[in-house]
């Protein structure tokens, strides 16, 4: 098979069908930009999953996304999109970069979300843009932050149902036949996902900080969304 992308945690692709392709999620979970990296087995199939039913209930929501099925355990079958080179993150509960660059106090929570916007580009180490800024670059501020609104009410109740918090995540979107549509992964290693009511991380941070077992709280995760 045709290898489109290699990244840090997923290969991508091309599928017998040009308009589609697969992306194989691997066991690996790295943080620092790459620095830091350890092979969990398992974890790859997991995060396939949770990202597989997000994105199969993000679509009943209306929400339009490259997700097509799930063929094999760690393997997404997708729309074949040109990937938007933003990293659209939003925030609903203070922590992270938000508390080591501003005043804000961790735990503090927005109303309304805050909608922020990366220019995806590791060179220029990932730098926030301001509206005007991402304008001038010919992307419709307004149009990303209506959809990242949209997804993360969706999600917000998702995870709500199953006594999870929803902190903060990061969304990427692709062009298909010159619409805007969601893609990448919505899985534990791109959100912050904090047991209801505490500060206690289910997701990636366990790992970032060295507090827990990542396997075991993904494991946690993807049982009470199949349960749902
Ligand atoms: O580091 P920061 O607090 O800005 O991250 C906000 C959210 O976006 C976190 O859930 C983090 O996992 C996610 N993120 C990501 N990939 C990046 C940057 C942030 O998944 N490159």
């Amino acid at each position: 098979m045709k290898e489109l992308y290699k990244g840090k945690v997923k290969t991508v692709y091309q599928s017998e069908n040009p308009d589609e392709v697969l992306i194989g999620f691997k066991d690996k979970v790295t943080c620092g930009n790459g620095k830091n990296e350890t092979v969990i087995p398992g974890k790859g199939a997991i995060n396939c999953e949770i990202s597989s039913i997000l994105f199969e209930k993000l679509h009943r929501a209306g929400i339009k996304t490259h997700y097509i099925d799930r063929p094999e355990p760690n393997v997404m079958r997708c729309k074949k999109v040109d990937i938007i080179p933003l990293e659209v993150v939003v925030r609903n509960i203070a922590t992270g970069s938000i508390i080591r660059e501003t005043t804000i106090q961790e735990g503090t929570r927005f109303h309304p979300e805050l909608i922020e916007f990366y220019l995806k580009d590791d060179s220029k180490n990932d730098p926030l843009l301001t509206p005007d800024r991402m304008n001038l670059m010919g992307y419709d501020n307004v149009l990303f932050h209506g959809s990242a609104f949209q997804i993360n009410t969706v999600l917000k109740e998702i995870f709500n149902s199953i006594d999870i918090d929803l902190v903060d995540f990061k969304l990427e979107f692709g062009l298909h036949n010159r619409s805007i549509i969601l893609a990448d992964e919505i899985s534990p290693d791109g959100c912050r996902l904090w047991k209801k009511g505490s500060m206690e991380s289910m997701d990636k941070d366990l790992y970032r900080k060295n507090t827990g077992n990542i396997l075991e709280a993904y494991q946690e995760i993807l049982t009470k969304l199949k349960a749902l």
